[in-house]
């Protein structure tokens, strides 16, 4: 949550801080501003709303001559979004500007401490007093690595922060406490950022800064410290995208370009982790084949979509396994005193590898001493560095809120999991292993051939819109599909809209139901009509039988379905476990499609932020 950029080079700073941002604003987006030193002096302007809003009242503050200086891009903890809550936030005597993503914990203490000393706050944030804080430590000495340093020490919680100081044009320092922060180092010029997105145009190399360090970017290079003010050091690591991938590429919303990119996102996470003779190849895990044999029990922490990819993954897993697993929101995780052990495998699943909640539901599991083996598409982000094993997701970065082609993505890594498992502990035999690879293999083409046809999805959302409110229901692992169709839904186009096992509509929901209300079904294969698949077409019919509109998302010629919805999507033939891969694609163009037609933004809704950085 929030995004943030430092800049000290040769080039005009308000542009590559700019820049940054634009790239950064999926971070949060509800106020931006900018801080610019030269000369002497701090340009500094803050607008609530959009960057837009900002670039249009920049003014003064940009400095034309500068080639230093920080940017924010807010997402509201403290403070409701306005222009004075907005960051930079200046120390009461305006030497130095301050930006922050996370949250002070001992705001509150530390604030009153410095009222008492005749502080004058201006805002409501907890960020204003660190700002305060840090200007009262720089007045000692003009050192602004030092009084960071000295201003580390009094915070608690979580925190990535940059500052610049009226009379240092040349030095941003950082601190980053369980917050992301990377450096871009370019040819004698320097970035900090919360994403290397907001440098990649402009140097592919970067350094990956550890828990608890201070970093001082200027013009002679980079120093890290520890937040002891011992030397310390960064990992360096080379960024293997490019810009192009952090741009629309020819589509109108990002959205859209990355539920396009799902059968390349899929292929990429499969790519080189079989065999030729069929066998998962998992090396890069860093768990031993004997790691994997001594587990007797899996737990899944993850939020949101990556917490329906891992209700998806408790199927595969005990089918394929016989080991039990439980699947949990990262935030209820730690408070419940869960039994874990050395011999629990926790599978933590976060696309960003930064979700506060579940890093600390990881923190939780290695005190309780359980393996952690983490699935992320953030390549050195926190959650995978502090867990014992990383499994990459490979869908490249996924700039739109809304989680497409990172949950297909984690279902295919997931499954590789799962069957690795299952491989290891020679619960399969390795044809039947090579008969699921198989068929996972051929699902991006399956995807692929799905995406070609969405028209019939597109009129289907716009006619639902009118509605008001969409019901999904499914069974076995169509259950977690219909709940993340309801969560894009409600998170695209903020209606009502909600998951049911279908089995438990009888139980309560179905009084929901009155005429015309849009209920979409997820049916399994009827392929040696299974009993699962009889058991949904009966809760089709309840539904019916209440005045619904019913759209069944079922497999090609599955006329059984045909003859009782009023509506078919049909996906191409996929064996039960591996169905979501195909059946969450059209749920994600329904929701795009119905959110626009009401005219909201699907890229950036309404109170949210892509990574959620905070508990
Ligand atoms: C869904 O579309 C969301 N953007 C959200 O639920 C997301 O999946 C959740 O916040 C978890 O994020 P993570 O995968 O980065 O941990």
């Amino acid at each position: 949550m929030c995004g943030i950029v430092g800049y000290v080079g040769q080039r005009q700073a308000v542009e590559v801080v700019l820049d940054g941002l634009r790239r950064l604003e999926y971070r949060g987006y509800d106020s931006a501003g900018v801080a610019l030193v030269a000369g002497g002096a701090l340009g500094l302007a803050k607008k609530a709303g959009k960057l837009a809003n900002l670039e249009s009242a920049l003014g003064d503050a940009v400095l034309p001559e500068s080639t230093c200086g920080i940017g924010h891009t807010r997402w509201a903890t403290h403070g409701v979004p306005s222009d004075r809550n907005a960051h930079p936030h200046p120390s009461a005597d305006g030497r130095i500007a301050l930006i922050h993503n996370g949250i002070i914990e001992n705001f509150g203490q530390l604030r009153g401490e410095l009222e008492a000393d005749g502080v004058q706050f201006a805002s409501e944030t907890d960020t204003e007093v660190a700002a305060q804080l840090l200007g009262r430590e720089y007045a000692l000495d003009g050192d602004l690595t030092e009084a960071m340093t000295r201003a580390c020490a009094r915070l608690e919680g979580a925190f990535t922060l940059l500052a610049v100081a009226a009379d240092d044009p040349d030095t941003v320092v950082g601190a980053r406490r369980n917050s992301p922060l990377v450096v871009g180092v370019g040819e004698g010029e320097y970035f900090l950022a919360s994403d290397v997105a907001a440098f990649i145009a402009y140097t592919t190399d970067a350094i990956e800064l550890g828990q608890d360090q201070i970093v001082t970017i200027g013009r002679g290079g980079i120093a890290i410290r520890d937040f002891g003010g011992d030397p310390s050091e960064g990992r360096p690591y080379k960024v293997d995208w490019d810009i192009t991938a952090a741009e629309k590429g020819g589509y109108d919303t990002f959205m859209r370009k990355e539920i396009n990119e799902q059968p390349t996102a899929v292929a990429d996470t499969l790519r080189g982790r079989i065999d030729e003779s069929g066998q998962i190849v998992l090396d890069e895990v860093r768990m031993s084949d004997q790691d994997f044999r001594d587990i007797d029990k899996v737990f899944i922490i993850a939020c949101g979509t990556s917490y329906h990819a891992g209700l998806v993954t408790k199927y595969a897993i005990e089918h394929w396994t016989r080991i039990p697993c439980e699947v949990e929101l990262s935030s209820e995780f730690r408070y419940r005193d869960p039994v874990l052990d050395r011999s629990t495998l926790v599978i933590s699943i976060s696309q960003s590898g930064e979700t506060m909640d579940t890093l600390m539901a990881v923190r939780h599991a290695k005190d309780q001493k359980a393996r952690v083996l983490s699935i992320s598409n953030t390549v050195g982000s926190t959650i995978p560095r502090e867990s014992d094993a990383v499994l990459y997701t490979r869908a490249g970065i996924e700039v739109a809120v809304a989680s497409t082609k990172a949950f297909l993505t984690q279902l295919a890594a997931c499954y590789l999991v799962g069957l690795h498992l299952a491989q290891t502990r020679g619960i399969m035999y390795a044809d039947e292993v090579k008969a699921v690879l198989d068929e996972l293999v051929a699902t991006p083409d399956k995807i692929a051939t799905l995406l070609k046809d969405m028209e019939p999805v597109r009129e289907l959302a716009r006619e639902s819109a009118a509605f008001g409110r969409v019901l999904f229901i499914g069974r076995h692992v169509g259950y977690p599909v219909a709940l993340e169709g309801a969560l894009k839904l409600k998170e695209l186009a903020y209606i009502h809209a909600e998951g049911f096992a279908a089995g438990e509509l009888k139980h309560g929901p179905i009084s929901l139901i009155d005429d015309g209300t849009p209920v979409i079904a997820i049916v399994p294969s009827p392929r040696g009509r299974s009993l699962l698949h009889d058991k949904i077409v009966s809760n089709i019919q309840e539904v019916k039988a209440r005045g619904a509109k019913v759209i069944a998302v079922c497999e090609d010629g599955d006329d059984i379905t045909g003859v009782h919805a009023d509506h078919v999507i049909a996906t191409p033939a996929s064996p039960t476990l591996l169905a979501p891969l195909l059946t969450a694609v059209p749920l994600q163009e329904f929701a795009a499609e119905l959110a626009t037609a009401l005219g909201k933004d699907i890229d950036q809704p309404r109170n949210l932020a892509k990574s959620v950085t905070v508990e």
